[in-house]
């Protein structure tokens, strides 16, 4: 998968995107980072990106000629279907199930946004998608679009190996993941859960499962309603809401 980034700070994603798991991906080839710095593609002689907005207002927006030159030299490589992220707090909020519908893709650009926001215009010619991570305001969208290349790089088959493996993640099948439990088997006075120590695999995730089902019931009740449940896992989550209810 191609990443395409644009943005006035390539250096602070590329140093990001290539550490760890992520970089291991770019060295093994499976995955390629390219950033590409909004700025080489400005006109104006002193390489400006940003001007007033008409009307008044706080702040600079960044203007639409460089941002479109920007997507053109790669989109003259790529062809203009390519999907271009716009990384915006207006945008559909980033969830798990886009990550997996993202790493189907085989090239993708995100615009990164810096000032108060960029020229309409370009945003209505260039972007296929508007994506926001969470309800509140960054400086910038690099480190959102980081979150999404990370959370989507996860999901390409290769990038993980298999003892880091999304297999059990939170989200995967629409749960919580279970509580996990290292060595020693005793500490600050506190017993792992027997239950893992016996050996009975079919017991361990029986008990995992029931995990899942009460953390998610406990702490994320909304994704219970599109999460993958049996109906008998239903009515183990009702009992045990009511029995804690009674407590
Ligand atoms: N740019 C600034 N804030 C953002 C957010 N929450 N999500 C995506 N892009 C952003």
């Amino acid at each position: 998968m191609d990443f395409h980034i644009l943005t006035l700070l390539p250096e602070m994603v590329e140093n990001a995107l290539e550490t760890s798991v992520l970089g291991r991906a770019v060295e093994e080839g499976i995955i390629r980072i390219n950033a590409v710095n909004i700025r080489d593609f400005s006109a104006e002689k002193h390489h400006k990106v940003d001007d007033y907005p008409y009307g008044g207002g706080a702040g600079m927006l960044m203007q639409a000629q460089p941002v479109y030159d920007a997507w053109k030299s790669i989109t003259d490589r790529t062809g203009k279907d390519v999907r271009c992220i716009y990384m915006t707090p207006q945008g559909r909020v980033f969830s798990q199930q886009m990550a997996k519908e993202f790493a189907l893709e085989e090239e993708l650009i995100f615009l990164c946004g810096r000032y108060e926001g960029v020229d309409e215009r370009v945003l209505e010619e260039i972007v296929t998608d508007e994506v926001s991570i969470g309800d509140y305001v960054l400086t910038g969208g690099e480190l959102p679009a980081m979150v999404m290349i990370d959370a989507i790089s996860r999901m390409i088959p290769g990038v993980l190996h298999n003892e880091e493996s999304a297999e059990g993640d939170s989200f995967g099948d629409g749960l919580l993941e279970y509580p996990q439990y290292s060595r020693p088997e005793i500490w600050n006075g506190k017993a792992v859960p027997k239950i893992l120590l016996s050996g009975d695999h079919a017991k361990v995730d029986a008990w995992r499962r029931e995990q899942s089902l009460i953390r998610t019931a406990d702490r994320r009740p909304d994704l219970l309603e599109s999460a993958h449940v049996s109906p008998k896992e239903k009515a183990f989550i009702e009992n045990y809401l009511a029995n804690k209810k009674d407590r």
